[in-house]
């Protein structure tokens, strides 16, 4: 446990001044390899797919971010993810939140269950589906909160408590709210995982994932992963993630208060309908959310009347930009039945409760009055 608050971790944990130059940031170590010092000897890395020193620092951080024992960082967060399942075998079980990032549920049933590994999509906020779900093989629940982009929230203390009671480990996709609003580790879960290209790097200029363990043998097995399999983060990415990290609290407290107040604005809007933001006291998970969360975040989806009025909102916005992605300083708005869940087949987006006329928002750091008034005129064009 740190004895320091949020915002001096962020500046500091794994930034402390180069043992060697003084340099007060941490250097871009680009070496693929590094000397070794006799045979079988070195001074802690010998190949920067096992181990790099900038990449060693970041990691550092993200462990100390998360309350965990170790860190680990990948290219992308969807590589983050395949190595959270690289070491399960054929004929293990996985149950995974059902409302995931459609990526997830590209990788998990394109790939990972042609390899013999079973995933099960449950509902995870309805904790007797998720026992219903526990078979003798299962090894892993894995729960996105708040899930994307319908925000609904899964008790992350409660799905531990249940999972650990069998012997399952739980790992939590706590992309959305960022450790600065939510630490699955405190909360009973056993590894956390990112896409830093979010709110972490915080810039929309660089792609990145992590797991951050809480068990020795969590840092011996994604270490191997990491080796074994490749997927690791480039020091320059590496870099810029500590940076982005410096002023994530800062960062976080704007997107959150800004977030708010377009919630606000939405919620009484008349073109708006099923306004999902957990941070409004009428979301059925308000509770929750104040219990196991320490914010709302900047998230957040609503529905238009139909794909037309979509395009012809998503046309209108002047300072918001439909792109896909989220958690950067700018604002960004953008169709999620042909963006974040295009893979999925119309079916399984219906059942899911996605139309054609769902927005989903990112929030940036901008003025929000402006935010307000961009948005206002684009649903005036609606
Ligand atoms: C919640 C969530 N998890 C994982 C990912 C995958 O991350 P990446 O795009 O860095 O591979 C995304 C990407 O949008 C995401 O939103």
């Amino acid at each position: 446990m740190s004895p320091y608050k949020y915002s001096t971790l962020a500046v500091h944990a794994g930034q402390h001044p180069d043992p060697l130059t003084g340099a007060v940031n941490v250097p871009l170590y680009l070496s693929s390899t590094f000397e070794l010092t006799g045979v079988g000897s070195d001074r802690g890395w010998d190949y920067s797919r096992a181990g790099n020193p900038t990449r060693d620092r970041l990691e550092s951080a993200l462990a100390a971010l998360e309350g965990g024992t170790s860190g680990h960082a990948f290219t992308t967060g969807m590589a983050a993810i395949a190595a959270l399942v690289a070491m399960l075998h054929a004929g293990d079980h996985v149950v995974c939140s059902r409302d995931v990032y459609a990526g997830t549920v590209r990788l998990f049933d394109q790939i990972v269950s042609g390899y013999g590994i079973q995933i099960e999509y449950v509902d995870t906020s309805n904790l007797a589906a998720v026992e219903a779900a526990m078979k003798p093989n299962t090894k892993l629940v894995h729960i996105e909160t708040p899930s994307n982009p319908l925000m609904v929230l899964t008790d992350i203390a409660a799905v531990a408590k249940l999972a650990h009671a069998r012997g399952v480990e739980v790992s939590v996709d706590n992309t959305f709210l960022s450790p600065v609003l939510q630490r699955p580790l405190e909360l009973g879960a056993d590894i956390v995982m990112h896409s830093t290209t979010k709110y972490l790097n915080g810039h929309s200029d660089g792609l990145g994932g992590a797991l951050i363990g809480s068990k020795a043998e969590h840092k011996e097995r994604f270490g191997f992963v990491q080796k074994a399999a490749g997927g690791v983060m480039s020091p320059f990415e590496c870099f810029l993630v500590l940076r982005g990290i410096k002023t994530l609290p800062l960062r976080i407290q704007q997107h959150e208060e800004n977030g708010r107040a377009v919630a606000e604005f939405l919620s009484t809007h008349r073109k708006v309908s099923k306004l999902a933001y957990p941070g409004l006291k009428t979301h059925s998970q308000y509770d929750l959310a104040v219990k196991q969360q320490k914010g709302f975040g900047s998230m957040m989806s609503f529905e238009l009347k139909s794909r037309e009025e979509a395009s012809r909102f998503l046309k209108a916005i002047k300072i918001f930009i439909n792109a896909e992605s989220l958690g950067g300083v700018e604002s960004l708005a953008s169709h999620s039945a042909t963006t974040t869940h295009g893979s999925v087949s119309e079916e399984v987006r219906q059942s899911m409760g996605i139309n054609e006329g769902r927005i989903r928002l990112s929030i940036g750091i901008e003025d929000k009055e402006d935010l307000i008034a961009d948005l206002e005129q684009a649903l005036a064009a609606v």
